[in-house]
């Protein structure tokens, strides 16, 4: 088993107004085969919780740890982080012209793996991966997310997500701009990837619809950088009846 820490973790990032608290103390303690899911409101700060644990270069840790099995997260480099099993499905994937999805995938896969995959597995599990997920074999051989929809951008995060088979996987609003039977695909991908390894998933979400087809053993609430309420999988059902509003400030009335 391994067990990626995350203990009073404080996160700026830089803008044109200076110097921006995001997380204010993020602990949380994810192992693998567990499921957590991150809710809360725009802007509470889950895609920088995400891009803090990939070691995006924009966020500044100011205070607290990241720790994987040990090992601090926060002093390794990105493809460092990757190689030690860590996984980021991005909320907005990036267009990479130039660079096919089949030489992507297995760049990537050769990157982590620290040698190439034997080609007839490789091609076979890539086309499996590939049908699993409803992808025209076709995606192969267009450039990374150049042109996709959405829902075609999804996928394949989470066709990556099969075929690197990483230890802890971060799921950014992966349900996003998903139509009902994109959503099911999607969900299936990544059940059959916690079937096959075990891997624990960190899903952030603003919407608890994903939830009903990737049960969350744990939910956390994030509001303004910290965690504000933490439950099972009832405090879902109970933030798909109330929304956020009992987490958020009042709206101060000017008039009154
Ligand atoms: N790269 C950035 N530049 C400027 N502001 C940012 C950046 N990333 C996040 N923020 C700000 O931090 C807050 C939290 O953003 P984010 O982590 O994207 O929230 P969420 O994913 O929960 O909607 C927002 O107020 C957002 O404007
Ligand atoms: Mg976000």
């Amino acid at each position: 088993m391994s067990v990626l820490e995350i203990r009073d973790l404080h996160v700026t990032v830089d803008t044109e107004e200076g110097t921006t608290p995001i997380l204010n103390g993020v602990t949380l303690t994810l192992r693998t085969g567990e499921t957590h899911a991150i809710m809360g409101p725009n802007g509470s700060g889950k895609s920088t919780l995400a891009y803090t644990i990939a070691g995006h270069p924009k966020y500044t840790v100011t205070g607290g740890s990241i720790t994987l099995d040990g090992e601090d997260v926060l002093a390794m480099t990105v493809d460092e982080r990757a190689r030690a099993g860590l996984f980021l499905a991005m909320q907005y994937p990036v267009e990479i012209p130039g660079v096919t999805v089949t030489n992507f995938l297995r760049t990537a896969k050769t990157a982590i793996d620290g040698e190439a995959p034997s080609i007839r597995t490789w091609t076979k599990d890539v086309k499996q991966s590939m049908k699993g997920l409803r992808m025209d074999p076709k995606f192969a051989s267009r450039n990374v997310n150049e042109g996709f929809s959405g829902g075609e951008k999804k996928r394949h995060e989470i066709l990556q997500l099969e075929l690197l088979k990483p230890r802890f996987a971060v799921l950014d609003e992966t349900d996003s701009g998903l139509d009902v039977d994109a959503l099911k695909i999607v969900s299936e991908g990544v059940n059959r990837a916690k079937e096959e390894t075990g891997l624990g998933v960190l899903l952030i979400t603003h919407y608890t619809r994903i939830l009903k087809y990737i049960t969350p053993d744990h939910v956390h609430v994030l509001v303004a950088g910290r965690v504000a309420e933490q439950g099972g999988p009832e405090l879902a059902a109970r933030l798909e009846d109330e929304g956020y509003d009992r987490f958020l400030e009042p709206v101060v009335d000017a008039d009154a």
